[in-house]
């Protein structure tokens, strides 16, 4: 039941009758209601049946949704083959490359939208149809607070393309290539060409990026069908999902299969052990939070990183390994890796099928030879794709993407070369007069939650353009910010607190020694701490404000990395403890 129900509406109110607009008199609030869906020709048996709601994000802005009308029309036949009315209903629609500042400064405001839709229009079960990186995150986060039967349908991966007989996709093979051209090992004719291949259909991201990662913890999650995380956007399975998506959502709205019943601490332990062995995106850990943070859960990120000990990356995706989102649909999809994954698995979490994950796994099958998915005795790499670390320069702590990191340089202490923010970035990396070398470390401050605002995918700092044509393919990268889950190299992100609170790293000057040792998972700035607090009275941090509007609500109330980097007042008020138990 939801929130709003449960205050201000009959427990029994179902379908039309849900969340009456307040005139003072509900029967004839439903009256008027009835009077205006029957302009647009539905008939009175029509409208007895369950309404499921579809959140559509199609938008010309978003070609990752470019599959939408498709989608949604195989999710309301599903919905009419089990009985109920599909009504869809547009919300807000996020592309990661066509956001200013970010698309994340956005996420908690397509969040809100989600949930107040969800909430104000009557509807008894919700399908969310999402995809780009930060609209299942947003429609999960905005579901979860609403409180009603909810079911994820991602939109499906992009194809690959072929560039030169290479295979090609986004977006990791845009940043090499993008690398490449930067290190003048190939010319204006050659990037202008694989920028025709990069993207070979609609869909989202064809690497393990932010996008598959999330699709991959809905399936973990419970939250979307088994086999739903998977299918390319342009196949005929993403539409048999989205069919079965639909009539899915009927049953859950009969059996009043809510949310809070599949987004439990188990679940969330479910989809931290998946994420740490797909090697999947750094940014799969701030949408945990967040989401965890709306059903009352704190993400226990030490404990995360324990886990990452045990839990082997078993997955052959780029950026960790070779292959793309469709060979891992070949392979079986998800219930290959979670076959692989039992024995770390909470197997009774209940999922929207109102099976257990335990019970899903079984009715897979036992599965089939394919090379995609790794055993647990033959990894890709032996420990979870991600590590935390702590010490003086993140005392609220920090990750690295260990399996996509250089290992060379995971053991390694040099000196700091500051940019105060993306601005002094930009106009400094390419200089010749830059004074960097292989073995310094680059730290950019002043990208984190507030800082930039909205914590860019700006972490993956380019290499030095001078280092570049010399052939220096990675060196250690330290900031507050983010990095794209389809980018690569020794790259420390989302120190906590971030620069512009007044954190360490605001206090970091050029040549300053810092030290990183995954081993031991620690970051450390070996300066003392009387000359920090001689730094911190010398330069005070002004944190940033604004003056009205979306900027102002962002700023005044939003967390840091380690609770999501949500809205403090989007969490209900009540603490319900931390995942895992
Ligand atoms: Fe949409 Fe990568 S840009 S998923």
């Amino acid at each position: 039941m939801s929130r709003r129900n449960q205050s201000d509406d009959p427990p029994a109110a179902t379908g039309l009758k849900k969340g009456l607009t307040s005139y003072g008199d509900n029967g004839f609030s439903l009256f008027l209601r009835k009077a205006f869906i029957k302009g647009a020709g539905y008939s009175d048996s029509a409208l007895t049946r369950p309404v499921i709601g579809i959140a559509n994000t199609g938008s010309a802005y978003n070609p990752c949704h470019g599959n939408m009308p498709q989608l949604l029309e195989a999710v309301k036949r599903g919905i009419m083959l089990a009985g109920g009315l599909p009504v869809d209903f547009p919300t807000i629609s996020i592309h990661e490359s066509f956001s200013y500042p970010t698309s994340m400064y956005l996420r908690n405001l397509m969040s809100m939208d989600t949930e107040e839709m969800i909430l104000a229009q009557p509807m008894d079960a919700v399908v969310l149809i999402g995809g780009c990186d930060k609209t299942v995150p947003a429609q999960l986060m905005g579901a979860a607070s609403a409180g009603i039967p909810a079911i994820e349908l991602v939109t499906g991966s992009m194809l690959t393309g072929s560039h030169r007989s290479e295979r090609v996709g986004a977006c990791t093979d845009c940043r090499r290539y993008w690398g490449k051209y930067r290190a003048q090992e190939i010319d204006d004719q050659e990037i202008a060409d694989v920028n025709n291949q990069l993207v070979a259909s609609v869909g989202t991201c064809s690497v393990m990026g932010t996008a598959s990662t999330m699709a991959c913890l809905s399936e973990a999650l419970g939250i979307s069908l088994p086999g739903g995380a998977t299918p390319p956007a342009v196949t005929a399975d993403r539409m048999r999902i989205a069919e079965l998506t639909g009539a899915q959502a009927v049953q859950m709205a009969q059996e009043r299969l809510t949310i809070d019943k599949i987004l439990t601490p188990d679940a969330f332990e479910n989809a931290m052990r998946v994420l740490l062995a797909i090697g999947g995106s750094t940014n799969g850990i701030v949408h945990l939070a967040a989401i965890a943070g709306r059903m009352g859960l704190d993400i226990d990120l030490q404990a995360l990183d324990r886990m990452g000990r045990d839990t082997p990356v078993l997955l052959d995706l780029k950026p960790s390994g070779q292959h793309y989102m469709e060979d891992f649909h070949k392979a079986g999809g998800m219930a290959t890796l979670l076959r692989q994954l039992k024995p770390l698995l909470k197997l009774d979490a209940l999922t929207v099928t109102g099976r257990t994950l335990g019970e899903e796994i079984e009715r897979a099958g036992p599965g089939f030879e394919q090379t995609v998915v790794k055993t647990a005795t033959d990894p890709i790499y032996p420990q979870g794709a991600i590590a935390v670390l702590q010490g003086n320069l993140a005392p609220g702590g920090a990750i690295i993407k260990q399996s996509s990191a250089n290992a060379a340089l995971m053991e390694h202490e040099g000196r700091a070369v500051v940019f105060e923010d993306a601005a002094d970035l930009a106009l400094r990396i390419d200089s010749d007069e830059l004074d960097v070398t292989a073995e310094d470390i680059l730290v950019l401050k002043n990208i984190g939650p507030k800082g930039a605002p909205g914590m860019p995918e700006a972490g993956y700092i380019p290499i030095p353009r001078k280092l570049a044509v010399q052939g220096v393919k990675d060196i250690v990268r330290i900031s507050d910010g983010r990095m794209s889950g389809t980018a690569f190299g020794t790259i420390v992100l989302h120190v906590t607190p971030e620069s512009a609170i007044g954190g360490p790293l605001a206090y970091v000057e050029n040549g300053d020694r810092i030290r990183l040792s995954v081993s031991r998972r620690d970051l450390s700035l070996l300066v003392s701490e009387q000359e920090l607090a001689l730094r911190r009275q010398r330069t005070p941090v002004v944190v940033p404000t604004a003056e009205r509007g979306y900027k102002k609500l962002f700023l005044d109330t939003v967390t840091q990395a380690d609770k999501g980097v949500d809205f403090d007042f989007l969490r209900p008020a009540q603490n319900k403890g931390t995942v895992p138990r």
